[in-house]
């Protein structure tokens, strides 16, 4: 008889964004002359820069002649060609990575998932409320306990470091979906320390890190930039909202060569192999042309072509951000991420109808990112220019 993993059992209702469709397709429905705009997935609308599509044009050339083809690549771990590249990239804001630490995957979801694999189901994982739904769910499917760090609007929706509670996994995001808060190095030096303190390992998701502004020099890109994170910390990057690769698929997860844990009775092990010999039974990589494409983000025509992206979003953050200081409507985020998280001054979900119905608007309810989004909501930074002032436009009406 085939046994379910009885994690799967205690997961919630994936209900959210199946929610939203389905609220907004009755409402389309029903009336079907109002066009919404949509400001609730945070998928990007841009294309791939045309350094990036070159390159990947080549690769797919490579790939239809037998000198250069390309099959199963040995290390498992992504072409060296591209390592080198992230870790460059790290260099080039003064993080100091190898690149043998650094693993190619298709993206941080799956290495945020994924990761689980290698930490026993005796560990208790702390996440943020709100925070991210996969870091949750991942760790409900692995038969772990999950216990939250509260971000409210009086700790401007960072995570508190918790004085007497302790966990041995912790999920950190910064610049954070959904409250696009980012971490001061203090705030962040704070989790690290207290890592350190309990043998605990942070997995921490950066996949935002590219829209922390060039002038906020102490909101770290990387939690390797604090001293001591290299003992205890996981990074997972993302080329998604870096570079647009939301449908091309590609990340890296950095692993630094002294990061240990420990069984039951002490032992240590390195997690870098473990990490390693993990991928090497279920992962086969991603494909070349990909991470050629990816190459060519961290060349220097890649850096100034996907930074106007971000800049173009970033100002659509910026136009909503004055939209809500205009209206004198508490918020966070905006600043360095492309997400605005504002106080909507009745239950979430109550919000997003009225926003819908009254304004066809549609936006993410704060509620269904954990409890402490409630009474709060979520817009993105990545439509277009016209959508965006358009939706302001509305907002302005309603509120
Ligand atoms: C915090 C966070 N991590 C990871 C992801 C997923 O990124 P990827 O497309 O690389 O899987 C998202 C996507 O929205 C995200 O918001």
């Amino acid at each position: 008889m085939a046994k379910i993993n009885k994690g799967f059992l205690n997961l919630k209702e994936n209900y959210l964004f199946i929610e939203i469709g389905r609220k907004i397709r009755e409402y389309t429905e029903a009336n079907p002359g109002k066009a919404i705009i949509r400001m609730g997935i945070g998928d990007v609308t841009l294309p791939l820069a045309p350094v990036v599509v070159e390159a990947m044009q080549k690769a797919a050339a490579e790939m239809g002649v037998k000198e250069t083809f390309k099959g199963y690549e040995d290390s498992g771990r992504g072409y060296s060609f591209l390592r080198e590249a992230a870790a460059g990239y790290y260099k080039s804001f003064g993080v100091s990575i190898e690149p043998d630490e650094i693993f190619i995957s298709d993206g941080a979801k799956s290495d945020s998932g994924n990761i689980t694999d290698i930490f026993g189901e005796n560990n208790v994982v702390m996440v943020s409320d709100p925070a991210y739904p996969v870091y949750v769910d991942s760790s409900i499917m692995n038969n772990k306990q999950v216990i939250y760090a509260d971000a409210t609007e009086e700790t401007g929706f960072v995570p508190v470091v918790p004085k007497d509670v302790k966990a041995d996994l912790i999920y950190l995001c910064s610049p954070n979906n959904p409250t696009g808060a980012a971490f001061t190095k203090e705030q962040l030096t704070g989790w690290v320390n207290y890592a350190l303190e309990n043998k605990a390992v942070i997995i921490y998701d950066a996949a935002y890190e590219a829209f922390i502004s060039p002038d906020c020099d102490n909101n770290p890109r990387s939690i390797f930039a604090v001293e001591g994170a290299r003992r205890c910390a996981i990074e997972i990057c993302s080329l998604s909202k870096t570079a647009g690769f939301t449908g091309t698929r590609c990340g890296y997860t950095t692993v630094p060569k002294e990061l240990e844990f420990y069984d039951d009775s002490g032992t240590v092990y390195n997690v870098l192999k473990i990490w390693s010999r993990r991928q090497g039974s279920k992962f086969n990589g991603v494909p070349y042309i990909i991470q050629r494409g990816a190459e060519a983000v961290f060349s220097p025509e890649g850096m100034k072509q996907t930074r106007e992206a971000i800049a173009y979003y970033m100002e659509n953050a910026r136009i909503m951000s004055e939209t809500f200081d205009e209206l004198g409507i508490k918020y966070t985020g905006g600043k360095n991420s492309p997400y605005i998280w504002f106080k909507c001054n009745m239950p979430s979900w109550e919000f997003f109808d009225l926003l819908l119905t009254e304004k066809q608007v549609a936006g993410t309810p704060g509620v269904g990112f954990g409890k402490n989004g409630d009474g709060w909501f979520r817009l993105t930074a990545f439509s277009t220019r016209e959508n965006t002032i358009e939706a302001m436009k509305r907002v302005r009406e309603l509120l």
